[in-house]
């Protein structure tokens, strides 16, 4: 494995017992995810404390406002230097243009990496259904890969999306897009309320760039064995 692509998710409103995880884990995982469960109890300094000190941070805020604020929040994002942050596609092209430039010249103003920027296409809590109560005519599957596209057009770097269209996109969207999965379950774990799963190799080999993987690692007798034993599948199972 040249790199470990597994994202470890602290959905967690306690700052002490994300830093405890995170403690546990540090080494043993690719980085960590953070979102608004925990942003919003903790903020900003929350995030350093628990991912300050070079740990890749995906800081996962799914922002959806008029591009000028969307803007706006992504320089405040900068400043946490995540490796990625998220946006909803839906929010449309100029929105997402207007991140991309404005984490572009603020990671510029700052001198750090600019972070990439991820859409969330159409939440997996969604069914079709639902998907049409909110006027979409599409099917999922079509709506999903038309919010890729737009994601891409718009200079967007890669979306986050369910293990059922990782082939779909990585066929449609090319090699250098990132596919961030969540709903990845080791062989050895329950699958919890996640209905459509892939173990950690399965998604690296249909062409997953990074996992998200939680309650695996964090509701684990011992976190770090289950982090330290899929970093060992993957290392066993991964071609590149
Ligand atoms: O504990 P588990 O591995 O199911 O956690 C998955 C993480 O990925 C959670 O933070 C969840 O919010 C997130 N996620 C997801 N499905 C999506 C998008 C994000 O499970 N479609």
């Amino acid at each position: 494995m040249t790199r470990n692509p597994v994202f470890c998710a602290l959905d967690t409103t306690d700052p002490e017992a994300a830093l405890a995880l995170a403690r546990k884990i540090h080494g043993l995982v690719g980085g960590l995810k953070l979102g608004l469960e925990f942003f919003a109890a903790n903020g900003p300094a929350g995030v350093r404390a628990v991912a300050g000190g070079g740990v890749p941070l995906f800081l996962d805020l799914k922002f959806h406002d008029i591009p000028n604020t969307v803007a706006g929040a992504i320089r405040g994002a900068v400043r946490l230097s995540p490796l990625m942050t998220t946006l909803h596609a839906g929010g449309g092209a100029e929105m997402m243009r207007a991140a991309v430039d404005a984490a572009g010249s603020e990671a510029q103003r700052l001198g750090v990496a600019r972070p990439k920027i991820l859409a969330v296409t159409v939440l997996t809590s969604m069914s079709g259904d639902d998907l049409s109560a909110t006027g979409v005519g599409s099917s999922m599957v079509d709506q999903v890969r038309r919010l890729a596209a737009l994601a891409q057009e718009a200079g967007v770097d890669g979306v986050v999306c369910s293990a059922h269209e990782v082939e779909a996109l990585r066929a449609e969207c090319g090699p250098g897009f990132q596919l961030v999965i969540p709903g990845i379950r080791p062989a050895w774990a329950a699958a919890n309320d996640q209905k459509r799963v892939l173990t950690p190799s399965e998604a690296m080999a249909k062409g997953a760039d990074w996992l998200v993987i939680g309650r695996p690692i964090t509701a684990a007798a011992d976190p770090a064995e289950a982090a330290a034993h899929i970093a060992r599948e993957l290392d066993g199972a991964d071609p590149r």
